[in-house]
């Protein structure tokens, strides 16, 4: 663990659960203060209570739908006042619900869409403009190996997950100069409550138990990333090498996979 971290304000969405959590108390055990975010009140403040009882760090919790957009600034602009300027970002609010393309309707697109892209680029905005006059500041993106890959049953959320890649690779480019770090995180299963909704009959986690990353493995990533010039972090790694086949021979890719993604 390094002092890298240690008096900096760092503001984590979807902060309430899952590898947000898991970020957080990395990030209090790291020295750093915090501002959590999340719809769930009452899971904040636990959270903020567990923390403050083992770390000397300051916990400002937040209730906020990310993709409310219309109180998206309020909640930012209340951070900035409480904590001061805001180092490091994490967007990590999001979730997916796992469905056959002709199966989906279309509050559950929108749903995603507006937590997963909308969001994140709302809450992004809120804290670019002052990184980029201070010439320093780390946004980092949680997306998804499903960004990279579309598989079976996930047209939605990998298309949500794609849209972050696509914003996030720009953003990073336009940020090279002023110093602003941007990162995009990219897992592949993770044993959280995310499958309580992307998969409510339990085939996708049954057939991935084997291979599911622990949210403290990947919180640990996040983490050890802050503040250095990382672009990418793909886990696991060789998960990523699909990827790097699927650009190369996506028809190929495609014909093989097909049997072993059909099992979501
Ligand atoms: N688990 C995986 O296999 C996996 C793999 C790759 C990427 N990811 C990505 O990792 C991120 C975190 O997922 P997780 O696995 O930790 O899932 P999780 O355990 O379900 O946690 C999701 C977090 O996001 C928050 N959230 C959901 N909707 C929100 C909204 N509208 N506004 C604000 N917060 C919201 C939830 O809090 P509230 O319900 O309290 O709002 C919760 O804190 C997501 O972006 C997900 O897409 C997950």
């Amino acid at each position: 663990m390094s002092d890298r971290l240690k008096g900096k304000n760092i503001i984590v969405t979807g902060a309430s659960g899952g590898i947000g959590a898991e970020i957080a108390r990395q990030c209090a055990e790291c020295g750093a203060n915090l501002a959590l975010l999340a719809r769930s009140l009452d899971k904040l403040q636990l959270l903020k209570k567990e923390l403050e009882t083992h770390y000397a760090v300051t916990i400002h919790v937040y209730e906020l739908d990310v993709s409310d957009t219309d109180k998206v600034e309020g909640v930012f602009s209340k951070i900035k006042s409480e904590l001061g300027p805001i180092d490091v970002l994490v967007n990590n609010a999001g979730f997916g619900v796992f469905r056959e393309a002709h199966e989906a309707n279309l509050d559950e697109i929108k749903g995603m869409f507006n937590v997963n892209v909308i969001g994140l680029i709302a809450c992004t905005l809120m804290v670019l403009p002052e990184m980029r006059a201070r010439r320093s500041g780390h946004i980092i993106n949680i997306a998804s190996q499903a960004g990279k890959i579309a598989t079976p049953k996930s047209s939605i959320y990998s298309a949500t997950k794609h849209a972050v890649l696509g914003y996030t690779n720009s953003l990073r480019m336009e940020s090279a100069d002023s110093n602003v770090f941007v990162t995009a995180i990219n897992p592949g299963p993770i044993a959280t409550n995310f499958f309580e909704i992307a998969d409510e009959k339990g085939t996708y986690v049954k057939s991935v138990q084997k291979f599911m990353l622990q949210p403290e493995y990947v919180a640990r990533k996040v983490v050890d990333a802050m503040l250095t010039p990382t672009r990418e972090i793909n886990l696991p790694r060789w998960m990523n090498m699909g990827s790097v086949i699927f650009a190369l021979f996506p028809r190929l890719f495609e014909g093989i996979g097909k049997r072993a993604f059909d099992k979501k």
